[in-house]
């Protein structure tokens, strides 16, 4: 099969384009012939060596991903074979830039008839992290104050309609050229960050989903009323350590499962939540599309047209 994968860690320009061995469905997995996988923040940080040093060549990257189940492993039984699903792969497991995936059946979802294998492949990760991070982890309620830093983004593409959904006030940080766009998704104070000081725009709410990290992360404590909470997605695998006593700081648990799925799917298909602004990339153009993802000024999501 076809896939993009690198063999050494570097600049986008060591992804590659070119064939691999098929994967093999194992015991409680299925194989999907991959329609479309999308481009994730943590993608090119892999890539660049920012995680663990890679130990498989080629290594696969890609975590989210919507196809067409076309074979069975051993023991499954609740899905059969030209089923649409779409999935997030186990933490620890990647390789969703690639024509075919094994992965286990039990955190695969069916496919909603109504939204495409893009559509489906751009709300995975996206859409897991912020129900976790949102719901699970700040549990934010109606009548609540959020600050969603970096709102033109994938995962708060999604997370400022989350909250919305729930009822909440959404206050978010983007760029001049992306408050039309963090607008249509419902934010109702929009702060262009290149121009403002949030600091000093901000203060008093009850809840912060931080997507930037760094230096935004750190000084968004001092938005938080006393009592408030911070939950940080990229800030590494821990929260900061809070400045403050009067404030809780969180590192959301984004587990992988089915059951998550079924409510990003739900949520899309009420209307609730609409699929992020999708830029479509073929495989071939990984490296192109890991420079877009690593300048950390994209809207919406990247995806990969598959098939
Ligand atoms: N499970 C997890 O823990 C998990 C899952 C997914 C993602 N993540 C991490 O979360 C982060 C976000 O990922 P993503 O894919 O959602 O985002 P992204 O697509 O990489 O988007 C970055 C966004 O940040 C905005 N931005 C950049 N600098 C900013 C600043 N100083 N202030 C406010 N906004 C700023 C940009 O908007 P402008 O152009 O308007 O500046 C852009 O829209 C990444 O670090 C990723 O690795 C973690």
């Amino acid at each position: 099969m076809k896939a993009a994968f690198f063999v050494e860690h570097g600049e986008p320009e060591v992804m590659r384009y070119g064939d691999v061995p098929d994967p093999v469905a194992g015991p409680g997995q299925v194989l999907v012939d991959v329609h479309a996988a999308s481009v994730n923040g943590a993608d090119w940080k892999v890539r660049a060596g920012k995680y663990a040093p890679i130990t498989d060549v080629p290594y696969i990257p890609g975590r989210d991903f919507s196809g067409v189940v076309s074979a069975l492993g051993d023991g499954v039984k609740e899905f059969a074979i030209g089923d649409a699903v779409f999935g997030v792969c186990d933490v620890g497991q990647e390789a969703a830039y690639a024509e075919k995936i094994a992965i286990r059946s039990a955190i695969v979802a069916r496919k909603p008839k109504n939204l495409s294998h893009t559509e489906c492949a751009a709300l995975g990760l996206i859409g897991l992290t912020a129900l976790c991070s949102v719901e699970d982890t700040l549990q934010l309620k109606a009548g609540e104050t959020i600050l969603i830093q970096g709102g033109a983004g994938g995962v708060a593409s999604f997370a400022i309609q989350v909250s919305k959904h729930i009822g909440a006030r959404v206050i978010t940080t983007a760029s001049a050229a992306n408050h039309d766009y963090v607008r249509s998704l419902g934010a109702d104070q929009i702060i262009d960050y290149q121009a403002q000081d949030f600091t000093k725009a901000v203060s008093g709410c009850d809840a912060v989903f931080d997507t930037v990290g760094g230096d935004v992360g750190m000084r968004s404590f001092t938005v938080l009323r006393p009592g408030g909470r911070a939950a940080f997605i990229a800030s590494g695998n821990a929260a900061p350590a809070s400045p403050r006593r009067d404030v809780v700081a969180l590192r959301p648990k984004v587990g992988r499962d089915r059951a998550h799925l079924e409510r990003i799917a739900a949520l899309v298909t009420s209307g609730a939540v609409r699929v992020p602004e999708i830029t479509l990339y073929a495989l071939s153009q990984a490296a192109a599309a890991h420079a877009v993802s690593e300048g950390r000024h994209l809207r919406g999501k990247l995806v990969f047209k598959v098939r």
